[in-house]
């Protein structure tokens, strides 16, 4: 047994007294910035849209839209930790009255008739649509952000997105998007309990500036930022899919919340596009503090792009922001995604991937036609030339959902969609919780039927069948059956790759 070293006593009361002070001004930012860490956006790669933040008992946590029926999460004890962090799926729903396009996510601890529980919003509709959005609500068993969750309940049933709950003089309210005279406009409603519209909808704020229309008249996205005695409504404003997406500011004026006079507009966007740094459409956006609770910090999305659209292309991006003299927030310019940030304070996480490795890209040129490449549309399948948006016919190869050997084919644009064919016919969904959703999406490269030196995709799931045309529509068409040129060049692509 080894001998205990005799330390006299003094020494060891200051060992730990050193080990406590390092411990606590390390973990908790005490003092200088040198023990922040530091990070650059974005946080993902792809669906990163109308992202929700929370920093709770040592971890950081982030869910963003999934255009699908599962609900993820990610967690990590530090920001930038959450760039390689896995997006763990929280919930699956199969009752199509709950599911099956889950858009902005929203997740807070309320202390509820059940106690202190997280409450998880999120909008759903018609997958594959913009059709039949209603909120949503989930409850944890616990007070563990990752749950497990139960559902809790439909808020409306008529088409209303982007959920959010404001806490206001001991109420609590339902922020939310829906239209009225034919414009996308703000609402606020009376809660009885985390998950119980109380009362009548008011709105409180419709499209009404230039840079509210930009492309279309839109406010959505509302979230609550209260700061000193001071509480604001920061919302998205504009078309989504154009890189004028932006924010615009609603300050409470005080009376009562539910009337529309309780809330004044400021008249010019508070957060928008730079080109300078290169991020466009920056919006639906969320907040956050600091691990030590000293800085406030906003999560928004955005593009790198003009072209960028309201899809799975959007990216998590997160900066810290001050307060002016006025007592308003001052959210600065979305800052590049070349610039390293310094991390929350009391966070000393290093940025584990500064750059997310560029995706490579590929494209299916047709053998039958002139220019013109596998695409989706609607989510079905089809060959066309001068495909608009490009992103349509832009997939990424990944390892076969049903066979690491094989490959799946990955929608650029709506990242978690995989080519599949479904009836026979071939399409592109998200994982639809069905045991075929994986093999029907899993494919082997083959020689092509026309040129061996392009390519066909045979199914693995129905071995000898590969993707061909059937009444001029992409479908899966059993091998024995296509004894034509015709056929056979339908049945083979040139896969062009781009990073
Ligand atoms: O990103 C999906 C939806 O698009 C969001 O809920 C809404 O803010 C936007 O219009």
């Amino acid at each position: 047994m080894k001998p205990r070293i005799q330390w006299p006593l003094p020494v060891s009361i200051l060992l730990i007294l050193i080990i406590l002070f390092v411990t606590m001004g390390v973990t908790h930012g005490q003092g200088n910035q040198e023990t922040s860490g530091k990070l650059r956006n974005p946080l993902n790669v792809h669906n990163g849209a109308d992202p929700w933040l929370e920093y709770y008992e040592g971890n950081y946590y982030l869910a963003a839209t999934t255009w699908a029926s599962g609900l993820t999460m990610r967690k990590s004890p530090t920001l930038a930790g959450l760039k390689t962090a896995e997006p763990l799926q929280i919930y699956f729903e199969t009752d199509s009255s709950r599911c099956c396009n889950m858009w902005a996510p929203e997740f807070r601890l309320l202390d509820g008739p059940n106690g202190l529980r997280w409450y998880f919003y999120y909008s759903a509709g018609t997958w594959g649509t913009y059709d039949n959005q209603h909120p949503h609500v989930l409850e944890s068993a616990g007070t563990d952000p990752m749950g497990p969750y139960t559902y809790k309940g439909q808020l409306y049933n008529t088409w209303a997105i982007d959920g959010s709950v404001l806490q206001l003089n001991d109420s609590l309210y339902f922020l939310f998007s829906a239209f009225e005279n034919g414009l996308q406009s703000l609402f606020i409603a009376p809660m009885s309990d985390p998950w119980t519209i109380s009362g009548e909808r008011t709105r409180i704020s419709e499209p009404e500036y230039d840079w509210e229309a930009a492309g279309s008249y839109v406010n959505e996205g509302p979230v609550s930022l209260h700061h000193d005695d001071k509480t604001f409504i920061i919302y998205s404003a504009s078309a989504c899919w154009t890189p004028d997406y932006k924010l615009g500011m609603l300050t409470y004026s005080g009376g009562d919340p539910l009337s529309a006079d309780s809330w004044t507009k400021h008249a010019e966007p508070v957060f928008q596009r730079s080109d300078e740094n290169g991020v466009f459409a920056p919006g639906h956006n969320g907040f956050f503090k600091s691990p030590d609770g000293t800085e406030d910090w906003i999560v928004y999305h955005a593009n790198d792009s003009t072209s960028g659209g309201c899809d799975g292309g959007r990216t998590t991006r997160v900066q810290k922001f001050t307060w002016n003299e006025d007592g308003t927030p001052n959210f600065g310019v979305p800052v590049s995604t070349t610039e390293e940030i310094a991390a929350p304070s009391g966070d000393i996480g290093s940025d584990p991937l500064p750059e997310f490795p560029a995706l490579v890209i590929s494209r299916f040129k047709a053998r039958s036609y002139d220019n013109a490449y596998l695409r989706h549309a609607n989510f079905l399948v089809r060959v066309d030339s001068l495909v608009n948006p490009i992103a349509d016919s832009q997939f990424v190869i990944v390892p076969g959902l049903a066979d690491s050997e094989a490959v799946s084919i990955e929608s650029l644009n709506f990242p978690g969609f995989y080519l599949r064919h479904q009836r026979n016919a071939v399409v592109l969904t998200p994982d639809d919780g069905t045991e075929s959703f994986e093999a029907d999406s899993t494919w082997w490269i083959r020689p092509g039927l026309a040129d061996s030196t392009w390519i066909s995709f045979e199914s693995y799931s129905q071995p000898g069948k590969v993707i061909g045309k059937l009444f001029n529509v992409m479908a899966l068409v059993a091998q024995a059956d296509i004894t034509t040129d015709r056929a056979r060049e339908d049945a083979t692509f040139l896969e062009e790759r781009a990073q």
